[in-house]
């Protein structure tokens, strides 16, 4: 049996009738206990160890040619089995651009630490030695490596400016205004897990192990790489350390181990180091973002522009949409928007966690936070007043939105009404504390997934399909939502996982992995709830599933007593056109309290807030660390966060999790989050939305701003490190 459903129309609630209740509840993540046991296997620690191991070779160069590897000596190395120079290896297989034709032609070197040979060996030890020492020459080129560069080659991809009113004419009539400039360095993802694959072929089909988080994309741009039929590709990814974007397409490691394993016709496993990660795998783009707000003397906005420089190598489409949640947050009826992308040699630019919403947010709700002290209009306030009646530039009506919920209760929770609105006003000895908000917000999408369910005549349940679960808790509410369809307990579904011969699902990316799969779980399992009913004699609508037992009106039978064979029934979920008729958001506010050193500048967060509405909360453990994760990015992205380029030769400098500095447990403090649940009927049938990137949404911005009213320094320039506040501190 299928079921197909596609989103055209508004869908009923029918979790709601459920007996069970199990779907919202914090049962536990069902990969907790394999992942501290050391039990969940990771795309590495695969194999049997008769794998040959192989370590990428790296540009050195920031553009040019490589004229020459010298293989011969590199193949009398000790252990060396192979150098594998293919071209296939040499482009760059970009995220999600598959059937594109690849940016880069054979050998051509786009940017510093470009992979451009694997060496194979029988041990780790003998490969990377090896790949340490391959000469390799080049036909070097100069490159700009800045956006700020002159030879920086800029492009407008949308035109020029897009605007509706008069901009100008707003901001020079405003009785209160702020136009200022934002900047964002790069960032990489630095998932705990770093990329990794093992490669291993039957004849012409290729197994891969891999750290990936969009499986059935991820097997098309793999065949794509190597000139094979997809059908001859399977990829695995049972448990994948997070990836935050950085692994949503395939990364050079997986085209590089699939080559050598044809070639050595041995499984080869090739594990990115570290430095290797930073150096090679997406990053986020630096941001320069000019925003400009305009007011009344009510605060409500009449104006909003953002104009926005981002970068990429040359030829690549990705470009950071950083004004997403700019066109529809806000009222204020004269907009701008311009969008360009500066053409460097640096790291290929990627999606990471709300691309977009992520840094963009973290201009405008600074801004936001300049137009309220501008106008001497509180922070809240000044969010409240300018929340539209529907999409300001397209006049859609929100499909659910309880953004004025999470402004007014999360400023009640936080205790908001006790903050100093005047800077720097609030010390305990050397530090001065402040307090900080900021709006969050994040597109909603839903993606096509298909997941099969599986009825066994014993009454337990398995779930399949190749979606993935990179740390979010994929494993747990898909079992949750069958369990509750199916009336059964949570430990009879298994859930299976990570796998491109499973059902292709919707993959781990822009927050739609949970409410994408899991409806096609809710699919799949009504059509069996169908199926029951039939064997019970009573209309599907009359049927109750509970504690095991199918009940109808006075019919009451013990499900594995009626069941004589296995049901299977695949969910089939389909976006249609109600994002033609409605905006699909997440929304939120963050707040946060901090102390900055006085003497040092130093910022240490004290407390955080976040409020949030997104529809159905399918797990609320699962939702709720998706939030403190988004969170912690925020307080990096705020203070810590800065992927440096050398300006010479654009290569990553600070290559390590030493020198790249995330928030470790003792720059976060107590993280508190709070869902205000609703119902989203335009969403998907299980009116859920996308929760894993709205909690990094506009996260940094309250913290930015909570240094603000803590010193008056206003950091405009991410992140807020010591170097940047000091100067402006008030006198201690
Ligand atoms: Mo996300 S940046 O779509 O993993």
């Amino acid at each position: 049996m299928s079921a197909h459903h596609k989103m055209d129309t508004k869908q009923p609630d029918v979790l709601a009738d459920m007996a069970q209740g199990i779907v919202g509840t914090a049962a536990p993540r069902r990969d907790g206990p394999l992942k501290v046991s050391g039990q969940a296997q990771y795309a590495a620690e695969f194999g049997d160890g008769s794998e040959a191991v192989g370590v990428l070779v790296r540009a050195t160069v920031v553009k040019g040619k490589v004229t020459q590897i010298d293989e011969q000596a590199l193949r009398a190395m000790p252990g060396v089995l192979a150098v594998i120079t293919d071209e296939r290896l040499l482009r760059n297989p970009a995220q999600g651009t598959a059937n594109e034709a690849p940016v880069q032609g054979p050998r051509d070197v786009a940017y510093f630490g470009q992979p451009i040979a694997l060496v194979v060996a029988e041990t780790f030890e003998q490969a990377r030695h090896a790949a340490q020492s391959a000469q390799v020459s080049y036909s070097a080129q100069a490159g700009a490596t800045d956006p700020d560069d002159p030879d920086a080659v800029i492009d407008r991809p949308d035109g020029k400016q897009t605007e509706q009113g008069d901009i100008d004419a707003a901001m020079s009539q405003a009785h209160a205004s702020v136009d200022a400039v934002y900047t964002t360095p790069s960032q990489n993802s630095a998932a705990m897990e770093p990329h990794a694959s093992l490669a291993q072929w039957e004849g012409d089909k290729l197994t891969l192990y891999g750290s990936y988080q969009m499986l059935k994309y991820n097997r098309n741009e793999l065949a794509d790489a190597l000139g094979i039929d997809a059908e001859n590709v399977r990829v695995l990814a049972l448990y994948v350390g997070g990836g935050f974007g950085s692994k949503l397409g395939i990364a050079p490691e997986a085209v590089a181990a699939a080559i050598a394993a044809k070639e050595l016709e041995r499984p080869v496993r090739v594990v990115m180091t570290r430095a290797q990660v930073f150096e090679t795998t997406m990053r986020r783009s630096g941001t320069r973002q000019r925003l400009r707000l305009a007011a009344d003397a009510q605060g409500n906005l009449t104006a909003i522009g953002h104009d926005a420089t981002v970068s990429n190598l040359p030829g690549e489409a990705f470009s950071e949409p950083v004004a997403l949640a700019t066109h529809f947050l806000y009222a204020g009826k004269n907009r701008a928007y311009s969008h360009q992308i500066a053409r460097i040699h640096r790291t290929c630019a990627g999606s990471m966690r709300a691309p977009g919403e992520a840094v963009g947010m973290l201009a405008l709700e600074n801004a936001m936070d300049e137009l309220a002290h501008e106008t001497g209009i509180d922070p809240v306030d000044l969010r409240l007043r300018n929340i539209p009646d529907v999409h300001p530039e397209n006049g859609k009506e929100f499909s659910s939105r309880r953004f004025a919920d999470c402004l007014t209760e999360g400023a009640q929770r936080f205790g908001w009404e006790k903050r100093n609105a005047t800077p720097g006003q609030n010390r305990e000895g050397e530090w001065l504390i402040g307090h900080g908000m900021a709006s969050a917000a994040r597109g909603n999408i839903l993606s096509e997934a298909k997941a099969r369910v599986i009825l066994n005549p014993d009454a337990t349940v398995v779930v399949e399909t190749d979606m993935t679960d990179i740390g979010t808790g994929t494993y747990t509410i898909l079992a949750q939502i069958a369990a509750e369809l199916l009336g059964l307990p949570l430990d009879d579904v298994t859930v299976k996982l990570g796998d491109t011969d499973l059902p292709p699902g919707a993959g781990s990316g822009g927050s739609w992995g949970a409410s994408s799969v899991g409806s096609a779980v809710f699919l799949a399992c009504q059509s069996l709830r169908g199926d029951v009913a039939e064997m019970l004699g009573a209309r599907a609508s009359d049927l109750t599933l509970k504690d095991g037992m199918a009940t109808s009106g006075n019919v009451r039978k013990k499900l594995s007593a009626l069941l004589s064979e296995t049901l299977t029934a695949t969910g089939h979920i389909e976006p249609g056109d109600t994002s033609e008729v409605v905006q699909h958001a997440g929304f939120g506010a963050h707040f946060a309290e901090v102390a900055v050193n006085a003497v040092t500048g130093e910022t240490r967060v004290r407390r955080m807030l976040g409020v949030f509405s997104a529809g159905r909360i399918l797990n609320v453990q699962t939702a709720t660390s998706q939030c403190h994760g988004g969170m912690i990015f925020g307080i990096g992205a705020a203070l810590t966060e800065d992927l440096v380029h050398d300006q010479r030769d654009g290569h990553v400098v600070n290559h390590n999790l030493a020198e790249y500095h995330v928030p470790v447990n003792l720059d976060v403090p107590q993280l508190d989050v709070v869902f205000f649940e609703e119902r989203d009927e335009w969403a998907n049938p299980i009116q859920s939305k996308g929760v894993g990137e709205l909690g990094i949404s506009g996260a940094g911005a309250a913290v930015t701003n909570a240094i603000f009213n803590a010193t008056g320094v206003r950091v405009r320039d991410y992140p807020a490190t010591l170097d940047k506040i000091i100067p402006d501190l008030p006198d201690p």
